[in-house]
Parts: structure tokens; sequence; C-alpha cells
């Protein structure tokens, strides 16, 4: 089914760590805000809750506004507010549900609830307002790959609104063990880039290090707990850290996460052979990850889809709006009294 292409959406989510709001038109991105809260919590090396909610409330106004107005859409003419219910921190999600059922009260438009994962996995069918999305047709069931700061998945997307999630990360998401590695080694946070650029400098066979599953891909399981602990070790092992050891611990680290990925969606498209893969999350931003899933989707005739820019990989809320679009051609709305924040809400759970 296609999203209704004359409806107009503003989106929020403030599901994490970015305040984000946009205004689509079915699958055409009109305005994409997102202010990043990252910088005030990388003193705790991680998202602080509180803090997060504390700065959504301050910004939510201002990032709406300017969604609007870069948009060129007047209010009156927004169809629906659709916004991030969950997965993500209750107190953050909090925010931007409260700011919604505002809106739609005050200009009497119908609300869509959205599942971020949903979001991640539609991403790879926006487009801009010049371009056209190269996706016409999807062929479905299609794979999908998730892969951020909260969420490590493959899914079987059955059609748009029907998903069945295939393998999962059993600790870390890949994304947090990216940023982990990174504070290891003194790079910062959130850390993912900043481990991929280092990476490009250094050699990954220069430290052995453990494939996490290895042998174990049947078990569908992602797993980043016991690469973590063996990384430690070999950072304590290594200090004091010079440049060029950093380069090459950050190559070492990736690489063996990596090709975690690599082992498990061969092992999922060999079950199941889909024709179609789209790939979405903060993650899906890494060059290198790209080429190395690139080259299996190449080997086996896959067409591999990603977000048509690096500002629709990690959050943000357009790809809230292109998920709303087909909830809206769908007639999906939800009685504010009942909407609710929905922190743990799996993208294959009907709500
Ligand atoms: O999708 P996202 O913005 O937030 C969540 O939904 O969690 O993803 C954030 C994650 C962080 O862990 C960040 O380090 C990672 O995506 N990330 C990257 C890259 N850019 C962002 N990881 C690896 N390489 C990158 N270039």
């Amino acid at each position: 089914m296609a999203p209704n292409t004359q409806f107009k959406i503003l989106s929020i989510d403030t599901s994490c760590d970015e305040t984000a709001a946009a205004v689509t038109e079915g699958k055409k991105v009109l305005s994409n805000i997102i202010w990043s809260q990252a910088s005030l919590h990388a003193k705790f090396g991680g998202v602080y809750p509180s803090l997060a909610k504390r700065m959504h409330k301050e910004r939510i106004g201002w990032v709406i506004e300017k969604a609007i107005k870069n948009s060129k859409v007047k209010i009156k003419n927004i169809d629906s507010i659709a916004v991030t219910v969950g997965p993500g921190l209750a107190i953050a999600l909090e925010v931007g549900i409260k700011k919604a059922l505002e809106f739609a009260e005050a200009y009497n438009k119908p609300l869509i609830p959205i599942n971020h994962v949903e979001g991640h996995i539609l991403s790879v069918l926006a487009h801009s307002r010049n371009l056209k999305s190269q996706i016409s047709n999807l062929k479905f069931p299609a794979l999908a790959f998730v892969a951020s700061g909260g969420t490590t998945q493959l899914i079987l997307v059955y059609k748009i609104g029907d998903y069945k999630i295939l393998a999962q990360t059993s600790d870390d998401s890949l994304g947090e063990a990216l940023d982990k590695a990174a504070r290891m080694l003194g790079l910062g946070y959130p850390g993912g880039a900043i481990l991929e650029k280092m990476a490009k400098k250094g050699n990954s066979q220069t430290y052995p290090l453990p494939i996490p599953m290895l042998g174990q891909e049947d078990k569908f399981v992602f797993s980043y707990s016991g690469l973590k602990t063996a990384f430690y070790k070999l950072v304590e092992k290594e200090l004091p850290l010079t440049p060029e050891k950093i380069y090459n611990l950050a190559a070492v680290f990736q690489n063996k996460a990596f090709l975690n990925v690599e082992r498990l969606l061969i092992r999922v498209l060999d079950e199941y052979p889909t024709q179609d893969f789209l790939f979405g999350g903060g993650v899906s931003a890494n060059s290198e990850l790209r080429k190395r899933v690139r080259k299996i989707c190449r080997q086996r005739n896959v067409g591999m889809h990603l977000p048509y820019s690096k500002r629709l990989c990690g959050d943000n809320a357009a790809m809230i709006g292109v998920a709303a679009g087909f909830k809206a051609a769908r007639r999906e709305f939800t009685d504010p009294d009942k909407i609710d924040r929905l922190p743990r809400w799996k993208v294959d759970e009907v709500k």
C-alpha cells in the first residue's frame, strides 16, 4: 500500500537524546529538524534520562516551530500529528507525546502513534523534495536491519506494518558496543563515528579478539558482551595508548563486531532469501559496514536500500512521518485519551 501522498504530517520524536520534529507529505520530507543533546550527555558516557527529559522540554517548542517554518506548510494545512510512543526512554517519550497531544487538541488534528523501530525500517523509503524515491517497488517479504544505539535487530517485513523480529541482541546493541569501545580508547561519546574514523587508519589484524557468537549463528542472536570484556582486557594490557595503538585497536574491535553482523546476516538470508534489504539506524551511517553488507547483498542479488541522507540514519522525526503516512492511508488514528508511552514496544507487537 502506498502512503497518502497528499497527506501532510507533523511528526515528533523524543525517544532518546535527539529532540526531533519534521513535516512530511507521503514519503517526501519537507523539513527535518534534529537538535542533538549528545554533547550534554558526553560527560556521563551515555544518555542520562532526567537530563534528556529536561532538554527535550526546553527545546521541543523551538524544534517544532522550525520544522513547520522550514516546510513552508501552514499549521492549518497539516493533516495529522504523528509521535513516537516507543520504544525509548519513558520520561523522554512523555515529552513528545504531551506536545503532540497539545497540537492535536489546539488544531483539531488526528493523532498517529508510531513505533521508533518501524521509523528506522521505513527511513529508507523517504525522499527529498527534489529527488524521487529510488525504491519504486519493494518485494515482500523484505529483510530489514536496524542497528542503532538502542536496537540491533534483523526483521522480516511481510508488508509495511507487518513485521517479525528474526534476530536480536542478547546484551548490548551494536551502537552501544561501538560507543563503549570508543570510550575505552578515550574517544568520547557517542563514539561510533569517531571509532570509524580511527579504524580507517588502523590495521584490523594487529591483535587477536574473538568473533562474537562464532559457530552459533543458528541461534539468531547478536552479542557483544564477550567481545567488550576481551577488548577491555586488551586495552588495559596496551596502556599507555599511542595514536598508532588507538587506530589499530579501533580497527580490530570494529572488524570483529561487524563480522558478527556479516555471519548472522548470511545465515538469515540463507533461511529467508528475500530480494530487498532495508538498512537503517545510526550505525547504518558506517561506511565499512555498508561496504560489507553491500557485498553480501550483491552476491545474493538482493537490493540494498539505505536512507537517502545520513540525517535519516540516526534518530530523526522524518522517518516517523513516513511511517505515519502509511498508517494514515490505513486510517489508523488513535483516540487522544488512549495514547500512552510504550517504552518496551517491540516492532512486531500489535498495539
Ligand atoms: O539511531 P541512533 O541515532 O539512536 C538510537 O536510536 O539509539 O543511533 C545512535 C548510534 C550510536 O551508538 C552512535 O555511536 C552510532 O549510532 N553511530 C555510528 C556511526 N554514526 C552513529 N556507529 C558507527 N559508525 C558511524 N559512522
